[in-house]
């Protein structure tokens, strides 16, 4: 059972291979390392260096290392990029996707694990959400990804193949114990900020938007595990190995925490005091986006390991000090 991971050298990616290696499979990454590190490539997974777009390499790779699932991570992920550049955004998520798809039906890969997004909900009329709740994308990130949803469904219907599509809602954290965890220096995601304001790597955090209608005036989001999420990607191939039906599934705990609670759980793991200032709300920010998790939990039998926000905040806490040594020993050396 060889396992093919596209953007197996990135943040989620790296996680998946970790736990699909813990479960007993040959994995091969296929990665651009445009946004990926060599570095975050699992012991154990052989990295192929190319393009999820070329489809005749795909095609070489099932055929000579017996791929028989793909798990799709490869892809571009930032909402104000994709408004900016959206052609950038379709032809990297979405075009390509469909060359992948494409490869993977003519080379008889049946199982397909796609790495999908909340931001196919947009801004939901209601929360929490759940898989029956209508998609409405607002950003062309959130268009791209829900394209692919829609071209993984036709391909079911149509071809002996099946699919998850697992949609993410916020992902934090780090493994466990330190083998991998986010490293890109641009990543705009809370509590990589609040982690850069704890290290002295800015001055400050600024929290977009106090007049929202929730509790506290902040927005609530489902924050989970990225090692909870790589399990759920090991268990979704499973449920396809089993026979199991092609399914879209939400990826969360139901739990909402405010940016408010993100921030006091930032300084009270870290045991660190900064400057938080008010600022206008962002432009495409829910209120609230949280999902129900009754569906991933049964399909998938999935049981969360990290549910809570200081083990998350501690994991991604360790894995910056640890990465930040590392980087420090090279500069020096
Ligand atoms: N936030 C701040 N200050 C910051 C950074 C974020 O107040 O410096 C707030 C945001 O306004 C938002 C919350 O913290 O209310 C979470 O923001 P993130 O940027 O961490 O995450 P998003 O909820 O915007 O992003 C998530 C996923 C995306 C997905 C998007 C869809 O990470 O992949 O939801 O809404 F596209």
């Amino acid at each position: 059972m060889t396992v093919l991971v596209t953007g197996g050298a990135g943040y989620i990616g790296s996680h998946a291979v970790l736990a699909l290696i813990e479960a007993g499979r040959q994995v091969v990454v296929l990665d651009d390392l445009s946004t990926g590190s060599r570095d975050l490539v699992p012991r154990g997974a052989t990295l192929v260096e190319g393009d999820v777009g070329d489809e005749a390499l795909v095609g070489k790779l099932i055929r000579e290392q017996g791929i028989d699932a793909i798990l799709h991570f490869a892809g571009s992920i930032v909402v104000p990029d994709s408004v900016a550049d959206p052609l950038f955004y379709y032809l990297n998520n979405t075009v390509k996707s469909r060359s992948l798809i494409a490869a993977a039906v003519a080379g008889g890969v049946k199982h397909f694990i796609f790495s999908s997004t909340a931001a196919v909900y947009g801004e939901p009329e209601a929360s929490p959400v759940d898989e029956t709740t209508r998609p409405g994308p607002i950003s062309p990130y959130g268009s791209s990804k829900l394209m692919t949803e829609m071209m993984l469904s036709d391909t079911a219907f149509a071809h002996d193949f099946r699919f998850v599509a697992l949609r993410y809602f916020n992902v934090a954290g780090a493994d466990p114990l330190g083998r991998t965890g986010q490293t890109s220096p641009r990543a705009t995601h809370l509590i990589k900020v609040a982690l850069q304001a704890v290290r002295g790597e800015r001055t400050h955090l600024e929290i977009y938007g106090t007049d929202y209608p929730t509790p506290d005036g902040t927005c609530l989001r489902d924050y989970i595990h990225v090692s909870d999420l790589a399990d759920a990607h090991v268990l979704a191939l499973a449920h396809l190995e089993r026979g199991g039906e092609s399914q879209v599934l939400n990826c969360g705990y139901g739990q909402g925490y405010s940016v408010l609670d993100v921030v006091a759980a930032v300084k009270r793991v870290a045991g660190v005091d900064f400057r938080v200032d008010h600022a206008p709300r962002r432009a495409g920010d829910p209120a609230n986006l949280i999902t129900r998790s009754e569906k991933i939990r049964a399909v998938l039998g999935w049981e969360p390991r990290h549910a809570d926000l200081d083990v998350i905040v501690g994991h991604a806490l360790a894995w910056e000090d640890s990465f930040n040594a590392r980087e420090k020993t090279r500069a020096v050396g």
